[in-house]
């Protein structure tokens, strides 16, 4: 098979992580007789200083066109004061909202030797496999009207969610859970928002044509608290965008790093493949970032866009090896331990790992 890839390795730590991912995708196609066929396209604050937008055209035709699409991170401090619209976060909003990619997996799951790496206590976090299912192309991110008052006064963002875009997201978690536990945490605040108590009664709607599958209703604020507490109790969770973005920063916190995370976009086009962590500017061009988050999310493309179950599994097999061998790079090092491995080191065993 040849992957029709686009890469977006964007601003900050983007760029290096990209590249690891690359290496590790290209250790895949030589391992199982792959071909890779890349194009690299600027997004973000890479897309404003080379073409003044943060979504150049020719990067999203070549996306729209593409089988999936690898993006590092976007955000750019030298951008921070700029319009909204022309912010570098902006272009990766537009871009999910044009490949209609509405539903965010996000796995959180902790490593066989990796259980003290995080804040919490090892017999706590100890089992955790949880995967959010994150709704990406709506709620306050994208509700209209929008705006801040010229004089500065007050400002409006806008709550919407309707009963289709609900019901997709939630198809996608129920047929998530059927391959997991069996467990949908459904997460809102719907003992005051009425766009919860929507998605409240569409979910349930939903869950009757999953018979096998439990659903449960938790309010935000209890989640935020039970995912600290005794995270290995969750299977999916099931939330709208903005609770999604925090929850699944909290997870990264819980297994470990943030760093360690993948995420896939998938919708009505190409899949969208990321990394959670953002662009880390103070990290950028050292070297150190952890470039987990965007190995896996290869591993990901290879499961959702090109169906490869075998080759994703070597990916995770080949990460879980490393750690259990005791590669560790910064972030993970207990704060006693010393300093880490380099990402690129950290990406070269895992490649190698892949080949076998
Ligand atoms: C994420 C990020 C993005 C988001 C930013 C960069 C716009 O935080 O993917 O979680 O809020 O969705
Ligand atoms: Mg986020």
């Amino acid at each position: 098979m040849t992957f029709k890839i686009v890469l977006l390795p964007g601003d900050g730590i983007g760029p290096e992580v990209t590249a690891a991912a690359v290496s590790v995708l290209d250790a895949v196609a030589a391992r199982f007789g792959h071909r890779c066929q890349t194009t690299t396209c600027p997004i973000g604050g890479a897309g404003l200083r080379t073409s003044g937008v943060p979504l150049p055209a020719e990067t999203l035709n070549a996306c729209l066109a593409a089988d999936a699409v690898l993006l590092g991170a976007v955000g750019d401090p030298d951008f921070d004061n700029i319009e909204r619209h022309l912010r570098p976060e902006q272009g990766l909003l537009a871009l999910r909202k044009t490949l209609g990619v509405y539903a965010n997996l996000r796995p959180a799951r902790t490593w066989p030797s990796l259980e003290d790496a995080g804040p919490l206590k090892a017999s706590r976090v100890a089992g955790t496999d949880m995967l959010f299912v994150r709704e990406l192309t709506g709620g306050l991110y994208f509700g209209e009207p929008r705006h801040i008052e010229s004089d500065g006064s007050a400002a409006l963002n806008t709550l919407r969610y309707s009963r289709d875009e609900i019901t997709r997201v939630a198809d996608v978690a129920f047929r998530m859970a059927l391959g997991r536990r069996n467990l949908v945490t459904s997460v809102d605040k719907a003992n005051v928002l009425e766009t919860s108590q929507l998605w409240r009664s569409v979910t349930t709607g939903v869950a009757a044509r999953y018979p096998g599958v439990r659903l449960e209703h938790m309010y935000v604020d209890a989640c935020a608290m039970a995912l600290a507490l005794d995270p290995p109790r969750f299977d999916v969770v099931l939330t709208e965008n903005l609770f999604g973005d925090i929850l699944s920063d909290e997870a990264g916190a819980i297994v470990g790093s943030l760093g360690l995370l993948p995420s896939a976009s998938i919708g009505e086009r190409a899949g969208l493949y990321e990394p959670v962590h953002g662009s880390a500017p103070t990290l950028a061009g050292k070297d150190i970032a952890n470039p987990i988050g965007a190995i896996l999310s290869v591993g990901m493309m290879l499961r959702h866009s090109f169906k490869l179950v075998t080759e994703a599994d070597a990916v995770d097999q080949a990460v879980g090896a490393v750690l259990l061998a005791g590669a560790r790079t910064a972030d993970l090092v207990a704060p006693s331990g010393g300093s880490g491995m380099s990402g690129s080191r950290m990406a070269q065993l895992i490649a190698e790992a892949v080949r076998g």
